[in-house]
């Protein structure tokens, strides 16, 4: 992809050795230090002071900020065997449009090191961030080593940023022990604290996936957050390419989010409140609304850490597919962009050319399992739908079991696959995780009239109304799962639990409460 790709990246260390495992004590002090860092730097107007001393000089024509030029903290995504997406934006004021930078390119320098004081850089370079772009880059680093840890930071003038925590993927089709991700969706950053992101950040993940409403557009009304200050700018419902940025400036500058992408890679898709509620992409096609999605679609990019060009106007292609070794297949799936509609028997989910290439694609990698991974999912829980019977039934054919990971209902509802959902009879194609929100709906536990109507479904095997995150273990044999819930989301510092653990056999398809 053609995303800032540095043409001058130094050979690589000539240190081959593996570096140690994290171990508790070592990957907690640089959680707090880079959680600190960022926590420093999120209180606007304030000069903070790097966490890390630089180690290089610094880059000429840039001169002092006003504030901390990295007050939205940095990000990794998409990793490949020897390639990862490292993000970060220039916003020494992210609640003011233009966040304060002036308008013309300006140079950063990232490096990537094998060891968090940067003594071993294993890649480094220089690149631009451009205010078309407001000011964000992306940075596809090339020319790392397969399956391991390695720790990146940027400098922009005599400013380095919070360092952040990445991993690649092991190489293709190599055996694979072990590898964990973490599933959330709806951040609704004015209803409560991202509390359940500063638990997933201390937890032990290779890869997270972020499945949709990583923001919500709508107007931000009345006191939020304990009566956070938002700017009347950031209030109004977004409908401008300003008024998404300045959106998603505000959800960035939160502790925890920062503090959960620099802790690990992520893979994000979106779902609707990344443009606007309920849209149906294949069909929403009014003049007004494709400037919405162009609008939102664009922020989107600048914001996250993904291996995407940017959009054409209303156009993104966000669907994408790799492997985890020999050990996970991933297809990234949007739910969004191409489908015609809801309840119709006609309907479309996916549009017909992501379809065909998800089906197509079904053994694109030789792994022991296949994941699919989802804003909002195929088909209802209780009902029929035409784009998830077609979907299934080419997994079934083909003799492959899915993990389907979703997001959107705010309840986490775990469930086998049936073949032809509502018939309980039909077989087990493979199993489903919707997850909770972050905070989308407050604090739970939610209803327990709604909670038993899910679990009428004898396909059902758990559902919860709290707030939190489902984290899953692959190995060869099964996966291992635990749905995480936080107590609270209005007030901070919630507690967090285990709140169920789900096993599922590589041998026999479906759902075992563990
Ligand atoms: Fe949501």
């Amino acid at each position: 992809m053609s995303i800032l790709m540095d043409a001058r990246i130094p050979a690589l260390s000539n240190d081959e050795s593996e570096r140690p495992a994290m171990q508790g004590s070592s990957r907690r002090n640089f959680l707090i230090v880079s959680s600190a860092a960022v926590a420093a730097t999120a209180v606007g107007g304030v000069t903070a002071t790097p966490a890390l001393a630089a180690t290089t000089g610094t880059s000429p024509g840039i001169g002092n900020f006003s504030s901390y030029p990295f007050s939205l903290g940095v990000a990794s995504g998409d990793p490949l065997p020897d390639s990862v997406i490292l993000w970060t934006r220039i916003a020494p004021e992210p609640l003011m449009i233009g966040s304060g930078m002036p308008n013309r390119p300006v140079p950063v320098h990232w490096q990537v090191a094998d060891d968090e004081a940067f003594t071993q850089i294993a890649v480094e370079g220089e690149t631009f961030a451009r205010p078309e772009n407001n000011h964000a880059v992306h940075v596809d680093v090339r020319g790392l080593r397969p399956g391991r840890w390695y720790f990146y930071r940027f400098r922009c003038g005599s400013e380095l940023s919070p360092v952040g925590r990445t991993r690649t993927l092991p190489a293709p089709g190599a055996p694979v022990s072990s590898f964990t991700v973490t599933h959330i969706s709806c951040q609704n950053w004015a209803v409560g604290y991202f509390t359940a992101l500063k638990y997933m950040a201390e937890d032990n993940i290779d890869l997270a996936f972020h499945l949709g409403d990583y923001i919500y557009e709508g107007a931000i009304n009345g006191v939020v957050r304990g009566g956070a200050y938002v700017p009347d700018t950031i209030r109004a419902a977004c409908r401008s390419v300003d008024e998404y940025r300045l959106r998603y400036s505000l959800y960035k500058t939160d502790p925890e989010l920062q503090a959960a992408h620099a802790a690990y890679p992520w893979a994000i898709v979106w779902d609707d409140h990344e443009v606007s509620n309920d849209y149906a992409g294949g069909v929403d096609h009014g003049p007004a609304q494709l400037a919405r999605r162009a609008a939102g679609y664009r922020a989107w990019w600048e914001n996250t850490p993904t291996r995407v060009d940017p959009p054409v106007g209303p156009d993104e292609r966000i669907y994408r597919r790799f492997a985890v070794g020999n050990l996970v297949q991933f297809d990234m799936l949007d739910s969004r962009e191409y489908r015609t509609a809801d309840n119709d028997p006609l309907i479309s989910k996916l549009g017909d050319e992501q379809e065909t290439w998800l089906i197509d694609g079904i053994n694109a990698y030789d792994t022991t399992w296949n994941v699919a991974a989802v804003g909002q999912q195929l088909g209802g829980v209780n009902a029929n739908s035409p784009t998830r019977n077609r979907i299934y039934e080419a997994y079934y054919d083909r003799g492959v079991a899915p993990v389907i990971l979703a997001g959107d209902l705010h309840w986490t509802i775990v469930s086998d696959a049936l073949l032809a959902i509502p018939d309980a009879s039909s077989p087990v194609v493979g199993e489903q995780f919707i997850v909770t929100s972050v905070t989308s709906t407050g604090d739970g536990p939610g209803s327990q009239a709604t909670k038993n109507g899910w679990l009428k479904n004898p396909w059902v095997k758990y559902v919860d109304g709290y707030r939190g995150y489902i984290r899953s273990t692959f190995t060869p044999t099964g996966v291992y799962s635990t749905q995480r819930d936080v107590q609270f989301v209005t007030r901070p510092n919630a507690p967090v639990w285990d709140a169920q653990n789900f096993f599922i056999d590589a041998k026999k398809p479906g759902i075992q409460l563990a």
